[in-house]
């Protein structure tokens, strides 16, 4: 009944031109998919990954957002400035930006309400490192980050609002965890979620697996009951990777 997304997250890669390339050469390979289609790109292509999209089923996203509407922020952007260039989509709290740029639980639930606010489709990165997992922590580390980042929103929220459970220890190490861990991990945000919102607004919310899924692991991972979909960061930034993901089901 939900409705599955596969978002390619691009990360630091490619120029307004390469964009319009990579959209170009994707549109045809995704014409006939059944999931929502979404490209997260570098704030500067996203005017142009906009334009190249146009006529397909393919939705632009960006990478980040501040959580104010404007003010004394250099270097950073309002979620009306990405809503207004074309974004329909944008992740929020990567585990990169809380590794590199000291993102942090408080941060991810104010860029979150900002931008759901605002009217944009908010993609949440929750996951655990390596030590986290191994220690044990990984549910309560999960529904813990999980719930921080919804603070402040109500269940008629959840409707914009994708979690991307993305363990750290799988994101571009070409280790995925395994369907059964990520299903079962996967059931345990939901399950979070349907405490604090009920069941029936946590089994619409869609939550997607993220962390070296490829053309060769997603039909085990999509065919799991809990997981609705990817954020897909290397194999996105090839046309026909990122298409055979999104066609799994064909
Ligand atoms: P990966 O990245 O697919 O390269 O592991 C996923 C992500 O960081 O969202």
């Amino acid at each position: 009944m939900r409705k599955a997304i596969i978002a390619g997250n691009w990360k630091m890669n490619k120029t307004p031109d390469e964009a319009k390339a990579l959209v170009e050469a994707l549109k045809p390979l995704v014409a006939g998919a059944s999931c929502d289609v979404v490209v997260c790109v570098p704030a500067v292509d996203i005017a142009a990954a906009k334009a190249a999209v146009k006529g397909s089923k393919i939705k632009v996203g960006a990478q980040n957002v501040h959580f104010a509407a404007s003010g004394a922020y250099t270097g950073e952007l309002s979620a009306d400035m990405i809503k207004a260039a074309g974004a329909e989509y944008v992740i929020i709290g990567h585990s990169e930006r809380r590794q590199y740029f000291g993102e942090t639980d408080t941060t991810v639930n104010q860029r979150t309400v900002a931008a759901v606010k605002a009217g944009l489709k908010a993609i949440v990165c929750v996951g655990e490192s390596r030590a986290e997992r191994e220690a044990g922590y990984t549910d309560a580390l999960v529904e813990y980050q999980t719930l921080i980042a919804l603070t402040g929103l109500d269940k008629n929220d959840l409707k914009n609002i994708v979690i991307a459970y993305e363990p750290v220890w799988a994101i571009g190490t070409g280790l995925v965890a395994t369907d059964e861990q990520a299903n079962e991990t996967i059931g345990v945000i939901r399950a979070a979620v349907a405490r604090k919102y009920g069941k029936a607004a946590a089994g619409k919310l869609r939550i997607q697996y993220g962390g070296s899924m490829k053309p060769n692991n997603v039909k085990g991972l999509m065919a799991q009951p809990e997981i609705d979909g990817g954020l897909i960061g290397g194999a996105s930034l090839k046309a026909e990777d990122f298409a055979a993901i999104v066609n799994y089901d064909k």
